[in-house]
């Protein structure tokens, strides 16, 4: 009998994406458990054969009874990033309901260089990792880095205003695209193995703030400065353009991180777990020129 696979966050940008990839692999629609807070969101792939179940991570019970029946589960990160600990519960939850129900194995969505990384979250992945290695479930542990995506927060922005105020300074980072993600997850959750894994999931090419910007100057034809600052400048900047105070923290973290290096690893490891190239900075910023300009 074919394993049953489940994705839990369905519903989000990257769960909709793992489930395509999972069907796009062959996975029969029968085999595929999806969970999410809001089944209506997935009545599309309800209509294909996968079946929806709801969890939420706060209710633990529920949780651990909509992953019964599932060898293998794909656990989503959630987005509570609240500084009340709440994402972390949630996971905490998540791994134990997954090992009270039976489960196999593990992939889980996490970051790179968690054990040392600077951006404000990386805790929450650790301790997450720790609770899966401790749980006695086999496990893949997909960290993956910054998504090309991710210029939506704040590349249109710079394009219209040409600057770029940033304290990352030389430090690199591999954007990877969010539906590589979504692949190196649906292969590592359709492959069947138990071997337990860490893959840091990374875009071709590593750039600085400044390469990207001169990247994103040469596709859209707009002129971009970058204005390199302090941690404490681009708080204060941001304070002053009126970013939320609980947001600021967390934003200059990713400055600091890849100014120290904690997201800048570069891996062939999309390749290896999906067969292909992953997709470049460059094809993004082709595809996304007209949405960024907008
Ligand atoms: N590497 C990166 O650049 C990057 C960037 C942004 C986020 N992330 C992380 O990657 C995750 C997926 O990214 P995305 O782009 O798909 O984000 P998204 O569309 O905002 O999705 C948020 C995800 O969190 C899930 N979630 C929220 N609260 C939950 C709860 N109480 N119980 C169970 N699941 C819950 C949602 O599931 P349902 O709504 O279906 O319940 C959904 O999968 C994010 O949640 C975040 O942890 C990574």
């Amino acid at each position: 009998m074919a394993s049953k696979l489940l994705v839990t966050g369905a519903s989000g940008k990257l769960g909709q994406l793992v489930l395509d990839a999972l069907l796009a692999r062959g996975v029969n629609a029968a085999d595929i458990v999806a969970t999410t807070r809001d089944p209506a969101r997935l009545a599309t792939y309800a209509a294909q054969g996968i079946e929806v179940r709801k969890a939420d991570f706060d209710d633990a019970e529920a949780t651990r009874k909509a992953f019964e029946g599932s060898d293998r589960v794909a656990l989503i990160s959630t987005d509570a990033l609240d500084d009340k600990g709440t994402r972390q519960k949630q996971h905490l939850a998540a791994v134990a309901a997954a090992k009270a129900a039976g489960v196999k194995h593990i992939v889980y969505t996490s970051l790179p260089d968690a054990e040392h990384s600077k951006v404000i979250f990386a805790p929450d992945h650790l301790n997450t990792e720790t609770a899966i290695k401790g749980s006695g479930m086999s496990y893949t542990l997909l960290r993956n880095t910054w998504y090309q995506e991710n210029m939506f927060m704040n590349l249109p922005q710079v394009l219209k205003s040409g600057q770029w105020y940033s304290s990352a300074g030389n430090g690199g980072i591999a954007h990877v695209a969010r539906a590589d993600c979504a692949e190196a997850i649906a292969a590592a959750l359709a492959s069947g193995t138990t071997d337990n894994a860490t893959y840091t999931l990374t875009g071709p090419e590593l750039r600085t703030t400044d390469e990207i910007a001169a990247l994103a100057s040469e596709i859209t034809g707009r002129p971009i400065q970058v204005v390199h600052l302090s941690d404490d400048q681009l708080a204060g900047g941001m304070k002053a353009a009126g970013v939320p105070d609980f947001l600021i923290p967390t934003l200059v973290s990713f400055d600091t991180a890849t100014r120290e290096g904690h997201l800048g690893a570069l891996t062939s490891d999309v390749e290896t777990l999906t067969g292909r190239k992953p997709r470049t900075l460059r094809a993004f910023l082709v595809e996304s020129k007209d949405a960024l300009l907008a």
